[in-house]
């Protein structure tokens, strides 16, 4: 299983991290087989397995049974696990409490915690209990509210400023990684070269250290994609299919045949 200094490493050796947000314990069990460096079980789950608008709704018990499955799925992946909304930002006591929560009830290697300046007191105090955090930056989805929707952000000086002054802080206080979320490629080149940590981007173009997709997103499960996703299946496609042909073949007597019957 890797460890957060193989992450540093591999930005040191210039080899590319890959890490995949998903849920549950098949698709967890098939990206440890085709290698994946990292799994990230994302509050996105919030959005893609529950059908909520954002991933505000998404409680900490439902993140621990979803890394519950990932961890059978995936024993030998390094994880990391969301903290969802409000269970980080009240203070540090209760982050703490509900970071440790995860690492012991989950199996999982580390935690993810969005957001800058205005959280490092509380990311310093996990990484201080020995619990290793990967921060986020950029389009943070819990503050799609404050942003004003899910937008590309760092696009005028003053937001650029703040992400990397973000960047520089999260660095100094010790989280192992930093992804970089829906911000333009020249800020995202710009804040992977002066970290010594590595950027992991998801719609931040090519120049951070790794990338990042949605496994149902990358997968093709949805009609639409965003422009930073690439569809390297047509998921959908394929389970309607699959789901057709099934209905036609029950009410046509063709399934279950003999094949598929116990004599
Ligand atoms: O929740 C999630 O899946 C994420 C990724 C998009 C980085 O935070």
């Amino acid at each position: 299983m890797k460890t957060i200094t193989d992450f540093i490493k591999a930005k040191e050796n210039k080899q590319k991290i890959t890490m995949i947000s998903l849920y549950e314990y098949w698709s967890a069990k098939i990206c440890e087989e085709a290698g994946i460096d990292c799994i990230l079980v994302g509050d996105s789950a919030g959005m893609v397995v529950a059908g909520y608008d954002s991933t505000l709704p998404v409680s900490l018990d439902e993140m621990i049974y979803h890394a519950k499955a990932v961890r059978r799925g995936a024993p030998n992946t390094f994880i990391v696990v969301d903290m969802p909304f409000l269970t980080y930002q009240v203070n540090a006591e209760e982050a703490l409490k509900n970071a440790g929560r995860i690492m012991k009830e989950t199996g999982a290697n580390a935690v993810k915690v969005e957001g800058g300046e205005e959280v490092a007191p509380i990311i310093e105090k996990l990484i201080n209990a020995g619990i290793p955090v990967m921060g986020h930056l950029g389009l943070t989805p819990q503050s799609v509210h404050a942003l004003g929707g899910y937008k590309v952000q760092g696009k005028t000086e003053e937001s650029q400023k703040k992400i990397i002054k973000d960047a520089k802080i999260l660095e100094q206080i010790g989280v192992f990684s930093i992804v970089l979320e829906a911000v333009p490629k020249k800020l995202a080149k710009e804040i992977t070269e002066f970290l010594d940590i590595p950027t992991i981007g998801i719609g931040a173009c090519k120049e951070t250290d790794g990338q990042v997709l949605v496994f149902h997103d990358m997968m093709g499960f949805f009609d639409k994609s965003p422009k930073f996703v690439k569809r390297y299946v047509e998921g959908k496609k394929l389970f309607l299919e699959g789901l057709k042909s099934f209905k036609e073949e029950v009410q046509s007597g063709k399934f279950p045949s003999d094949e598929q019957c116990y004599q």
